[in-house]
């Protein structure tokens, strides 16, 4: 006994040197990485984040009209983040039975905010009518489970009280001591926008530089991580409604940008990147959400900058990066010629103090491009044309890939038009005309987003009869409410008039779409950009504004005031 013992300690020691794991961790965890590999590793997942305590109207039709929506998209499950709300069972019944019937699998994501991480009581309670159930997702054969923070919860427990071996993938903060919890089997991120998890508003693109603080304490031990996508975040809530919530992170080219990272990061880490989760389905409450609008609450006057805002054309353009995700490529595949646009309606000088429900301009709306941005997916070369009050400007992609471009904001009503060189395009109309008066009299620094593809099929419109009558013309012009655009977006994006027509002459788009051999173009922006600290654009530079999202102080308690 006593020396079979000493000789695991040896083993084990001389273990620990070849895996070069910290000497602080021990048996448990080198078990941990023999055990962890039993699922295949081209099992990858996307799911999305679903607040389950805004939906406590929804009926079975609800659920199972959005369930269906998000398979159809490419998603695999919703991550059903819990409140603890009385509301939550009827709910979670519902979500269960839609799923019941399809592919779509469905885990419990505690959220901390509300539940406690002293008592494993009310967690497990939670947990254990679900995760027996069909839909329930598995991986590696045991229920999956995540959470909205809760450093300290003891899942060991959990694990006990529910009595069924549990797969545990929290949202905690990159540290050793997380990594060190008992009971892990992974770790999920919450920090997909520039700035988030930290102290401030950064006026920077997203990298992967926090996903690689998980992967390094993540990768020696074996275990999964999660990693998070988002489109956008914008909140607009006055102290009022307790969760006084004012401020846009910077998302202008977030979505296609972070989609290209989890790329980067599966053909890196293909052993430990094992699930996307994309934060949010529905909340609308921070503009987060890829699904439609379903605002059922009314009270916090999120209602004047989200409801018009529908943000579902986002899903359009991730099929090709969640396939490419699923099989460990480097590079989204494109098989369908689409566009796919977003843009704010206000141009951001705007003033809405006098009629604004919150008052004041959110932190960090400088940061924000007078832009209307263009996700171009194409099977080969096709420009690209933009036409708003009636002036257009274009810009051509030389390949085929997801190219994402950025014509300069200007007064009007907005038409996209694609023409892929050989034939073939994609037209349609934003729903929403750019004004430079505020819209519904408050600060937007949301956006809505609307798809056309190359078989005519479009949404986000508003207008099918006038669509697809936008001039494809090199000798585009810009207007002179064009000078009005930021000018962190490249002034040279207006087309220039080139003599075969073909070359692209446009320095514009080669800061937002490098074409590579393999034929793909996306944001891989020089770093001498992404160290710019400050907006270049005339008078305008952002202050490196304190907030706070952490749970002792921050705005989801309510204690981030202005
Ligand atoms: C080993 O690590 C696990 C998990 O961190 C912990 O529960 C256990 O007490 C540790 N055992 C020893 C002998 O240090
Ligand atoms: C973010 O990336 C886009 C595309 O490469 C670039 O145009 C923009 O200037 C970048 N923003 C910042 C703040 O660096």
């Amino acid at each position: 006994m006593k020396i079979t013992s000493i000789l695991n300690l040896v083993i084990t020691a001389s273990l620990v040197r070849a895996l070069n794991i910290p000497s602080h961790t021990n048996t448990t965890i080198i078990d941990k990485r023999q055990t962890t590999s039993t699922a295949s590793s081209s099992e990858r997942y996307v799911f999305a984040h679903f607040m389950v305590g805004f939906v406590n109207s929804y009926t079975q039709d609800d659920w199972d009209r959005d369930v269906a929506l998000a398979l159809s998209k490419g998603i695999d499950g919703f991550a059903l983040n819990c409140d603890g709300q009385d509301t939550n069972a009827q709910q979670l019944q519902f979500a269960f039975t839609a799923a019941s019937s399809s592919n779509f699998k469905l885990f419990i994501s505690p959220d901390f905010v509300h539940y406690s991480c002293e008592d494993p009581g009310p967690v497990t309670e939670l947990l254990k009518p679900w995760v027996t159930q069909s839909a329930y997702f598995q991986y590696d054969g045991k229920p999956f489970v995540s959470s909205f923070w809760g450093e300290g919860t003891d899942w060991v427990k959990v694990r006990e009280n529910v009595g069924v071996d549990l797969y545990v993938c929290p949202y905690y903060y990159a540290s050793q001591a997380a990594v060190d919890t008992p009971g892990l089997d992974g770790l999920f991120s919450w920090r997909t926008w520039p700035g988030e998890g930290q102290d401030t508003v950064v006026f920077e693109n997203m990298t992967t530089a926090p996903d690689e603080e998980y992967l390094g304490l993540l990768a020696p031990l074996g275990e999964a991580y999660m990693a998070p996508v988002s489109p956008w975040f914008y909140s607009h809530l006055p102290a009022s409604t307790g969760y006084a919530k004012n401020y846009y992170l910077y998302s202008d080219t977030l979505w296609p940008t972070r989609w290209q990272q989890i790329l980067d990061l599966v053909t890196q880490y293909p052993d430990q990147v094992k699930f996307v989760e994309i934060i949010t389905w529905n909340d609308w409450t921070e503009s987060s959400l890829i699904s439609p609008y379903r605002g059922t609450m009314e009270t916090d006057g999120n209602k004047d900058w989200a409801e018009d805002f529908d943000h579902s054309a986002f899903m359009d353009m991730m099929g090709p990066f969640i396939s490419a995700f699923k099989a460990g490529n480097a590079q989204p595949e494109v098989t369908e010629n689409r566009l796919v646009w977003w843009y704010r309606p206000t141009l951001k000088a705007a003033e809405c103090s006098g009629t604004d429900s919150v008052g004041e301009k959110p932190r960090g709306w400088d940061m924000a491009a007078d832009s209307v941005f263009v996700a171009a997916l194409t099977t080969g070369p096709a420009t690209v044309t933009v036409t708003i009050g009636g002036t257009a400007s274009s810009q051509q992609v030389d390949g085929a890939g997801v190219h994402t471009l950025a014509f300069p904001m200007s007064v009007g009503s907005v038409s996209f038009q694609m023409d892929v060189d050989g034939g073939g395009g994609a037209s349609g109309q934003g729903s929403i005309e750019i004004s430079d008066q505020c819209y519904r009299g408050v600060y937007n620094f949301n956006v809505l987003a609307g798809t056309a593809a190359a078989d005519g099929t479009s949404s986000g419109t508003s207008n099918t009869g006038g669509s697809a009558s936008a001039p494809v013309s090199s000798e585009a012009v810009p207007s002179s409410t064009a000078a009005r655009s930021d000018d962190s977006t490249p002034s040279s994006a207006e087309s220039t008039p080139s003599g075969g027509g073909v070359a692209n002459t446009q320095q514009g788009s080669s800061a937002y779409s490098t074409p590579s051999d393999s034929g793909v173009a996306i944001t891989q922006q020089p770093s001498s950009v992404s160290s710019a600290p400050a907006n270049t654009g005339a008078g305008s530079s952002v202050q490196a504004q304190p907030y706070s999202s952490h749970p002792w102080g921050g705005w989801r308690t309510g204690g981030w005031g202005n």
